[in-house]
């Protein structure tokens, strides 16, 4: 297993369980198989409204012995309804009772879109808050006062382009340890990956098999499916793996964190024995020849609400 060690030696494994889309009613067998088959790092966030069942998980698998809390490396992240100063640590207090935990290892700001407190999810232009209402550095603050009370032992962002990103900097006093974004293949994200890391943020995959289990709503007819690209069957034959396992060995040999969900016990299995395949450099050199670009969380369930402050250009830079 490859780990990133931050500045403080913590180790955090580069290959975890994603719970995005995990049901509640799967999600606890899920992190119990994951824990037994050697997985030591869980994806979680608080608007997946899981995390009590993955709590129970963890609570079962310390009790019993399986594992030990500081053997385990848990990121949570705050939602957007919680970004005033204030807020931050209200939304830290309610995933660390869900997940019942003391810490959290990592703890990212979800989005940088500012919610009213009672919204979960916008559906008109007031349920929102702005910049000017908001400011990411306000948020930020927040953030960095967990980290000195040790209740996140580190802190970053999720879905941060370079220019929010580089207003975090601008204000920070502790510079975000990571930044969680959408990647895979068809979104390979060579700049953003090259700025994080040129500015000491380490950088996490999500949504690494295109995540063919999104919301409808998400979904569009014309969307291409990673998971049936033939180029991944090929190398998948090649070196006897399965096509998920290819695409978690591209992000490990580009050393990013990738976060596969699965709730099913044998693909939970195959998913971490991806560790140990090793492309080779025409593998790498081939994919990197897919030029087709597409992503699949595109954050217009937060841009394309009627009368919402933010704009696509609030959240990516052109692929
Ligand atoms: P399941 O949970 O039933 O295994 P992403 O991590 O990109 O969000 O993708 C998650 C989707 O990929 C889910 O539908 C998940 O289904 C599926 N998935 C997870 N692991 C594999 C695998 N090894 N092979 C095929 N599909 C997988």
């Amino acid at each position: 297993m490859k780990y990133v060690t931050f500045e403080n030696g913590d180790q955090m494994p580069m290959l975890g369980l994603g719970t995005w889309k995990s049901a509640p009613g799967e999600v606890y067998q899920a992190v119990l198989w994951a824990l037994e088959a050697g997985y030591r790092h869980i994806d979680c966030a608080a608007v997946y409204q899981n995390e009590k069942e993955v709590g129970n998980a963890l609570k079962k698998a310390f009790g019993e012995g399986l594992v030990k809390r500081e053997e385990v490396f848990v990121t949570s992240k705050l939602w957007n309804n919680a970004h005033e100063k204030d807020q931050v640590a209200e939304g830290l207090k309610r995933t660390l009772s869900d997940l019942q935990l003391d810490y959290l290892d990592l703890y990212l700001v979800h989005w940088p879109v500012s919610l009213k407190t009672h919204v979960m999810f916008p559906e008109k232009g007031e349920d929102f808050l702005n910049y000017e209402q908001v400011p990411l550095a306000d948020t930020w603050a927040g953030m960095e006062a967990l980290k000195r009370a040790g209740k996140a032992r580190h802190i970053g962002v999720s879905n941060f382009n370079q220019k929010k990103i580089t207003e975090v900097l601008e204000s920070c006093q502790v510079t975000p340890e990571m930044n969680q974004i959408e990647l895979h293949p068809y979104l390979p994200q060579n700049e953003l990956v090259t700025f994080c890391k040129e500015n000491g943020l380490q950088v996490t995959a999500y949504s690494p098999l295109g995540s063919a289990d999104r919301p409808k709503a998400r979904k569009k007819a014309d969307d291409p499916v990673l998971l049936e690209h033939p180029l991944f069957r090929k190398l998948a034959e090649k070196h006897e793996a399965t096509v998920a396992q290819v695409l978690i060995a591209w992000s490990l040999h580009r050393d990013i964190v990738v976060i596969p969900k699965s709730v099913n016990k044998e693909r939970i299995h195959q998913n971490l024995q991806a560790a140990s395949l090793q492309l080779d450099a025409a593998d790498m050199q081939a994919i990197a020849g897919i030029l087709e670009r597409h992503r699949y969380i595109d954050g217009t369930f937060f841009t394309e609400v009627p009368g919402s402050p933010y704009s696509q250009s609030d959240l990516w830079e052109p692929v």
